[in-house]
């Protein structure tokens, strides 16, 4: 799908994005999703400690409807800024609509693609990203240029995805999961939208190789925790 597409899909989806999103995971996602922001804090924690930047700027790429700028912002100092991007204004406006009922002013919200980042290098502390690697991968050598992007801006990267188990088992009984519940469920909810997109699950690189990736285009230190048997991984990317 090219930006347009991705932006009017999910501007389609937005409304319905929270429920399906929870419900078809039957919730976890939203533990998945605490990972992430569990291993951000830490990565967080070291920055403010070693007390080298006055403000700490936090950009969730691919932010969505906002969980996790809303769940970082409260938590971080209230001084430090969080940018949400995202190509989507319909998933940003219900991110607005949920941070202003929370009362938070340290987010800012921000249409843009992640291969164009309007930002100087190294202007960003850390970087979070959940769920978007994989509307972003088609093929490894196009990938690169998002991240290329990532490196070039931030310095931390923490990244969550669906990942593919190494026991052959499981990965049968998750893909089996997916083409049964993702893909038909999936093509139910989001009339509008195209099943390809389930498919990315399961073309995305596994932890390792995602590991090999993020360190082939620069990033000097990459760990990564798998969840669930590695249907999800966490890779924290270090410049
Ligand atoms: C599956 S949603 C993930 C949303 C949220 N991070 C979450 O955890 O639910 C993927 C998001 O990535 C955004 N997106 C896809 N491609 C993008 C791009 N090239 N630049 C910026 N945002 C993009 C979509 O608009 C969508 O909101």
């Amino acid at each position: 799908m090219n930006l347009k597409e991705i932006a009017w899909a999910f501007d389609k989806l937005s409304n319905i994005y929270d429920l399906v999103s929870y419900s078809m995971s039957f919730g976890v996602t939203i533990y998945w999703r605490k990972q992430l922001i569990r291993h951000s804090l830490n990565v967080y924690n070291i920055i403010k400690s070693q007390n080298t930047e006055k403000k700490v700027y936090i950009l969730d790429l691919c932010s969505g409807t906002g969980d996790i700028a809303i769940n970082l912002a409260k938590r971080i100092d209230k001084n430090d800024i969080i940018l949400a991007l995202d190509v989507s204004v319909g998933m940003l406006r219900k991110l607005i609509e949920k941070y202003k009922k929370l009362g938070y002013n340290n987010i800012i919200p921000i249409v843009a693609d992640i291969s164009k980042l309007p930002l100087k290098n190294d202007s960003i502390s850390l970087a979070t990203m959940s769920f978007g690697a994989r509307s972003l991968y088609e093929g490894e050598k196009n990938f690169e240029v998002y991240l290329k992007e990532i490196l070039r801006t931030c310095k931390y990267y923490v990244n969550l995805e669906t990942s593919q188990p190494y026991n052959p088992v499981i990965k049968f009984l998750y893909y089996l999961y997916l083409y049964f519940i993702i893909i038909i469920l999936g093509s139910l909810f989001f009339r509008h939208y195209n099943r390809e997109y389930f498919k990315t699950i399961m073309k995305f690189p596994d932890a390792k190789t995602l590991k090999e990736i993020l360190l082939s285009i620069g990033f000097k230190e990459v760990e990564y925790y798998k969840l669930m048997f590695g249907m999800a991984c966490v890779h924290i990317s270090k410049k």
